[in-house]
């Protein structure tokens, strides 16, 4: 098996690949997070999702591809640069909302609907703000995470947050976990309660 041979690739994912790297964007999903990310929100028909770190809408795509009508979105980046991108290729969908502001102060502060999927992939929600993050998921929620196996770009320090973030969900009692390595390293979680 290839998992890189991958053919269902989002209409707009080459575009938004192109402008990323017109940009120099250096933080894009690994692409095999993409169809993962498509086959898990296909699993929550009327869902209510979110990302935290929108980058140019690479992992966005997929999501929306795996999106059914009734289901809606939520994605956040502080960077209007980025956000302006995928603004450009999604902003039309009346089931996506793009926020560009501090996802560390809008976890705090969000007070609506949980949410049936997160994908942490920003620094809020996965190293800071963890536990308001989770408290967000719905029972059933799945809660993903990449960037878990060692990379030589790591800055020091940064294994120990990682070793770290991974014996906090681990000991939590409301989340059963896979960690997979594959892609850049994964973990998904789901809640229990
Ligand atoms: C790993 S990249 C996201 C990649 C993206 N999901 C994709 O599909 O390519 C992390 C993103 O988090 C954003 N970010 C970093 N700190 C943030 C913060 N405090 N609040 C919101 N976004 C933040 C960065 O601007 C960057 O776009």
């Amino acid at each position: 098996m290839d998992d890189t041979d991958i053919r269902d690739l989002p209409k707009m994912w080459r575009d938004l690949r192109a402008r990323s790297e017109e940009i120099g964007f250096t933080m894009p999903s690994d692409i095999c997070i993409g169809p993962f990310l498509k086959t898990l929100v296909t699993s929550k028909p009327k869902s209510n999702l979110l990302e935290l770190g929108t980058g140019t809408g690479l992992a966005l795509s997929w999501m929306i591809d795996g999106m059914d009508a009734a289901s809606k979105l939520i994605t956040i980046d502080n960077d209007p640069n980025y956000v302006a991108i995928a603004k450009n290729h999604f902003g039309s969908d009346k089931r996506v909302t793009m926020i560009c502001t501090d996802a560390a102060e809008w976890i705090r502060s969000y007070q609506g609907e949980k949410f049936d999927l997160i994908f942490a992939d920003a620094w809020p929600g996965k190293y800071s703000e963890t536990d308001k993050a989770l408290s967000l998921l719905k029972a059933g929620g799945f809660y993903v995470i990449d960037d878990m196996t060692p990379h030589p770009n790591w800055p020091d320090g940064h294994h120990k947050k990682v070793s770290q973030l991974i014996e906090y969900l681990e000991k939590r009692e409301d989340l059963n976990l896979t960690k997979m390595n594959w892609s850049t390293g994964l973990i998904m979680c789901a809640k229990t309660l």
